[in-house]
């Protein structure tokens, strides 16, 4: 099977786990639910849960105690998202090949549906104790990693400081770029990595690697994004282009240019690359996924 045949499938895998999860539209709070199973539905690469279902794989992990955690970052993932697109942070209409949800659902719903997505997202993760087979103390280090890094000192920490930097008027130094890249986009690959570790039985030193593997591959990967949001075409990518210069925003690509960038990413990628391949368990699609992602289209 060619890699691309393996990633449709995976895709396809990863949905499904991830629709079993999402809540029936039912009930007085069922517009909310609806504004949540659109943002979810509307699909996106489920980049971060392939991550961890890989990693999981390269390192022995067996049985359904990765399910929720699948599903649970794919739901702080796509919160991310719902929050990122308001009006009052980057303003986009267009996502994931449809029409934003506070478009089509309004501002007040959308940032319900966000927080919604958000809270399920542990109401899933949790669900993990249930599977046969758990190991409870994985699980608990597990939920601390995916918690931790989703929040201040994690993805919340880098958009804040992105969206304060923005609304202050104010052009991030080196140094600043780099921590809002780290964290508003390394901390949820990093996590997913990690989470697949733990649950397989990765040793602590084995998942320090994960975590470092985790942000290079997301700071490439953010690197890519704001290229594509130069060079990008808007139908294969899903979302506008040229949203980050209709917001003054300073990227990787205003401050070191578009050649440097996509050494750059190439450069991190590689370095990951380096990591994954010093694990005795080996998993060629990850690192094929990995390279993939240098140079992508969407
Ligand atoms: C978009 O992430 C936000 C960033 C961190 C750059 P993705 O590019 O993974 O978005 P989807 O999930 O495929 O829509
Ligand atoms: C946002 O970065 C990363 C998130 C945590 C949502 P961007 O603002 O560059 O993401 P896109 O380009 O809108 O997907
Ligand atoms: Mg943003
Ligand atoms: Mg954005
Ligand atoms: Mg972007």
């Amino acid at each position: 099977m060619t890699f691309e045949d393996q990633l449709k499938q995976k895709t396809e895998e990863i949905e499904r786990i991830l629709y079993s999860y999402l809540p029936a539209e039912e009930g007085f709070a069922s517009t909310v639910i609806s504004a949540m199973n659109y943002s979810v539905k509307a699909g996106g690469k489920r980049l971060r849960p392939i991550f961890m279902k890989e990693t999981f794989r390269m390192f022995g992990g067996k049985g359904k105690v990765i399910n929720p955690f699948l599903a649970a970052q794919e739901l702080i993932h796509t919160y991310s998202l719902v929050h990122d697109d308001l009006e009052v942070m980057d303003n986009d209409a267009f996502r994931r090949g449809r029409k934003t949800t506070h478009v089509v659902y309004g501002e007040a719903m959308a940032v319900l549906a966000g927080d919604g997505l958000l809270n399920m997202a542990y109401e899933t993760a949790l669900k993990a104790f249930e599977e046969s087979g758990a190991v409870k103390k994985r699980v608990i280090r597990a939920m601390e990693v995916l918690s931790g890094k989703a929040g201040l000192y994690g993805m919340l920490g880098g958009q804040s400081a992105d969206v304060g930097l923005e609304k202050a008027e104010k052009a991030p130094d080196e140094q600043e770029l780099r921590y809002i890249h780290e964290n508003k986009t390394g901390a949820l690959i990093q996590s997913s990595l990690m989470i697949g570790g733990i649950l397989a039985g990765a040793d602590e030193e084995e998942v320090e690697k994960l975590e470092r593997a985790g942000l290079l591959i997301g700071l490439a990967f953010q690197i890519e994004d704001d290229i594509l949001d130069v060079t990008g075409n808007e139908e294969i990518l899903g979302k506008p282009v040229g949203s980050d210069q209709k917001n003054n925003k300073t990227t990787y690509v205003t401050m070191y240019g578009l050649e440097r960038a996509g050494l750059d990413a190439q450069r991190l990628s590689e370095e990951a690359l380096g990591i994954l391949g010093g694990f005795p368990g080996k998993n060629k699609f990850l690192c094929q996924l990995v390279r993939s992602l240098v140079g992508r289209d969407r």
